[in-house]
């Protein structure tokens, strides 16, 4: 699979939602970040506001759910127009069989692990998932500094994918900017979140384009 870019929503002007959207209408995916106050200490956003993101663009919307009890939530989030839902491994009590509900409902599904989460024990179930999400920064908040210890994750996760086979997305949450960029695709990375390197930029859109050639950079490397 080709590099995609997913801007980050977090990092927009929640008073202005729709215009910070388009304003990146060329990126791959929406990055949705839900925040419950709970899993995480920080309260974002939910299913109500999900909808109307989902009615006013065309970008494909990438709910990450970082809340408890996913395993009741995450189903919503496909009803409610989310074309991959992440739930978190840590929050959730029958990841596999959540996994294969979201997938059952038409929707991509992927599963994140935060810093301190091994990737071991989820490398004989890829197969459950269209996507891995490796948190290169702690869940929760936005423009913190990419944690480098995280990144070996993502290449012990691109060897299991290529020994699997199959069409499984590693995509990196947080942290990612322009000088970053490349070294993570270089590790194994596909799908790439960046929230505070586009929405602090003068040009979100730009930006975005900038991100997906430093990263194809990365990975001519
Ligand atoms: C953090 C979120 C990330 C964050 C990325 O909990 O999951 O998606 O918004 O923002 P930056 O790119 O600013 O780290
Ligand atoms: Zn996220």
């Amino acid at each position: 699979m080709g590099i995609q870019i997913a801007p980050s929503i977090l990092a927009a002007d929640f008073a202005n939602l729709e215009r910070d959207i388009l304003a990146v209408s060329d990126a791959d995916w929406l990055h949705v970040d839900v925040m419950d106050g709970h899993f995480v200490p920080n309260l974002t956003l939910g299913l109500p506001v999900v909808e109307r993101i989902a009615q006013v663009t065309r970008i494909p919307i990438d709910a990450h759910l970082m809340i408890d009890d996913p395993d009741r939530w995450a189903p919503r989030y496909v009803e409610a127009g989310a074309h991959s839902v992440t739930f978190h491994l840590e929050a959730a009590f029958a990841p596999i069989r959540l996994a294969r509900e979201i997938r059952k409902m038409g929707a991509r599904v992927g599963v994140a692990i935060s810093p301190a989460t091994p990737v071991e024990p989820l490398l004989e179930h890829l197969a459950e998932f269209d996507m891995v999400v490796v948190m290169t920064v702690e869940p929760g908040f936005g423009s913190q500094r990419l944690i480098e210890k995280t990144l070996p994750k993502i290449r012990t996760l691109r060897k299991a994918i290529r020994k699997a086979g199959g069409e499984i997305w590693v995509q990196a949450d947080g942290g990612i900017t322009a000088d970053n960029i490349g070294e993570v695709v270089d590790m194994g990375a596909d799908v790439l979140v960046a929230g505070s390197a586009v929405y602090g930029a003068d040009n979100p859109g730009a930006e975005v384009g900038i991100l997906r050639e430093r990263a194809r950079e990365g990975r001519r490397a």
